[in-house]
């Protein structure tokens, strides 16, 4: 799975029809409620009643509300109390209120703003009035409501923003890491390789010596022929086995501008397959005993990649394949290639463990495995460890060929990483 896009668009927020809107009447006389009731409903409004201020505050809890119509004078507790109660609550701070009263004198008007009311209708109602600060009101509502969402909206784009920025750093950050790491085992594998040359150069002058010495010539010797031959061959192992080694940093170092980079060329992605294969024999037939169902498309698929890389992820893949299986019945691996839409596509699938859901969109993230990081910390455990770079360094090397990779899986029914490289150009032969 790759890192998951930015979400890029707000979901816009509909303004609401009339008939969205849920408006609390609250008067303790039941004649100006049902006037009140009476108008807002032919306007098209719902509405709720509530005949004193204990119920109002329960009201404008429990059910959507709008916008309150209140009534100053009510017994136990008042219009102005009741207004703020509701305004000093969270839930209920943002509804508007507007007063109905008689008191329109500047005194209980000031009264009644200084407990955050927004606006008030004098008594005896009139009907337009009544229509036209309830729709202002509303709409004022309906703008500070559209607002707050698209300020949600937002910090959720930004958070998650935020969240893909760090994540790009930190990866970028360990890249660096590893690259430094790598960079430092350069110098200790050039000094096997050139003591493995040195050891075998020694050998074959102390078998000239030997030789020269001539008391026991050496094709007479078959214990010392014996002996200096085994050390030159395992020389040659640990000599072709740093090469490799050093063929592989070599690759890792080229995408750091301080290192000479070796340049993609053009390769044929069933002959890399092959090749890891045959390279892999042993492991996968004779040590783990594994089925194995290759199909490579007939005609070559050449592509523009390194070598040793391509075959390092392949390796990487196969070798997590491996982990995924060890100690089931049956294990099996499918490789395929295909072409399709100027890209070539190689298909490795396994019959392991799967892999978890939640673990799916970290499997590529730098150092994330599941596997013991070393024998040594689970000692009771015999299996797979793992530093979780594999994966990592694997989603690096097709990136940076415009490549991509992706898996598909499910705990229990085996994984399939799918890895996607646009074909080379054809060669111009005119
Ligand atoms: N074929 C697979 N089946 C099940 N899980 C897998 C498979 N491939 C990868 N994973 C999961 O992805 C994790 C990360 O894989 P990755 O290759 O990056 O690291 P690793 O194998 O744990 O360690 P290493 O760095 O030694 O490769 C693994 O620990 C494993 O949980
Ligand atoms: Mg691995």
């Amino acid at each position: 799975m790759q890192p998951k896009d930015i979400k890029p668009i707000i979901k816009p927020f509909s303004i609401p029809e009339k008939s969205d809107f849920d408006i609390l009447i609250v008067d303790d006389e039941f004649v100006n409620r049902f006037l009140l009731k009476d108008i807002l409903e032919q306007d098209g409004y719902r509405t709720h009643e509530a005949n004193n201020g204990t119920e109002a505050l329960a009201a404008a809890i429990n059910n959507k509300t709008d916008l309150i119509l209140m009534d100053i004078m009510m017994p136990d507790m008042d219009g102005y109390e009741t207004c703020r109660r509701l305004k000093e609550d969270p839930c209920t701070a943002n509804i508007p209120v507007i007063f109905v009263t008689a008191l329109t004198d500047t005194e209980n008007l000031v009264k009644g703003f200084s407990v955050g009311a927004e606006d008030y209708l004098g008594k005896p109602i009139k009907d337009g009035e009544v229509k036209a600060r309830v729709q202002t009101h509303l709409k004022l509502k309906a703008a500070m409501d559209k607002i707050s969402h698209y300020n949600e909206e937002l910090e959720q784009v930004v958070a998650e923003s935020s969240k893909e920025l760090i994540r790009t750093e930190r990866q970028a950050a360990f890249g660096q890491l590893i690259q430094g790491i790598v960079h430092n085992l350069k110098g200790p594998l050039t000094t096997i390789r050139g003591s493995a040359q040195a050891c075998r150069a020694t050998l074959r002058m102390i078998r000239t010596e030997i030789d020269e010495a001539g008391e026991t010539p050496l094709p007479d010797n078959p214990k010392i022929t014996k002996l200096t031959d085994g050390a030159i061959k395992a020389i040659d192992l640990s000599e072709t086995a740093s090469t490799r080694l050093t063929e592989m940093i070599n690759s890792l170092m080229s995408k750091s501008s301080a290192d000479q980079a070796s340049k993609p060329e053009r390769l044929d992605l069933n002959t890399i397959v092959r090749s890891e294969l045959n390279f892999m024999e042993g492991d996968l037939h004779f040590k783990h005993h594994i089925k194995k169902n290759i199909e490579l498309t007939p005609s070559p698929l050449p592509i523009m990649a390194i070598a040793p890389e391509i075959a390092q992820v392949f390796n990487n893949i196969i070798g997590n394949a491996i982990d995924a299986m060890h100690g089931n019945v049956d294990q099996a691996i499918s490789i395929s290639t295909t072409k399709k839409n100027r890209y070539a596509s190689l298909s490795i699938s396994d019959t392991g463990n799967g892999i978890a859901p939640d673990n799916l969109n970290r499997i590529f993230d730098p150092f994330f495995t599941t596997k013991p990081k070393h024998n040594n910390d689970t000692p009771q455990k015999k299996g797979p460890i793992g530093t979780g770079l594999g994966l990592y360094m694997c989603m690096r090397s097709i990136k940076t060929i415009n490549g991509d990779i992706v898996v598909e899986s499910k705990p229990g029914s085996g994984t399939t990483f799918k890895i996607k490289i646009p074909l080379a150009e054809p060669i111009d032969i005119s």
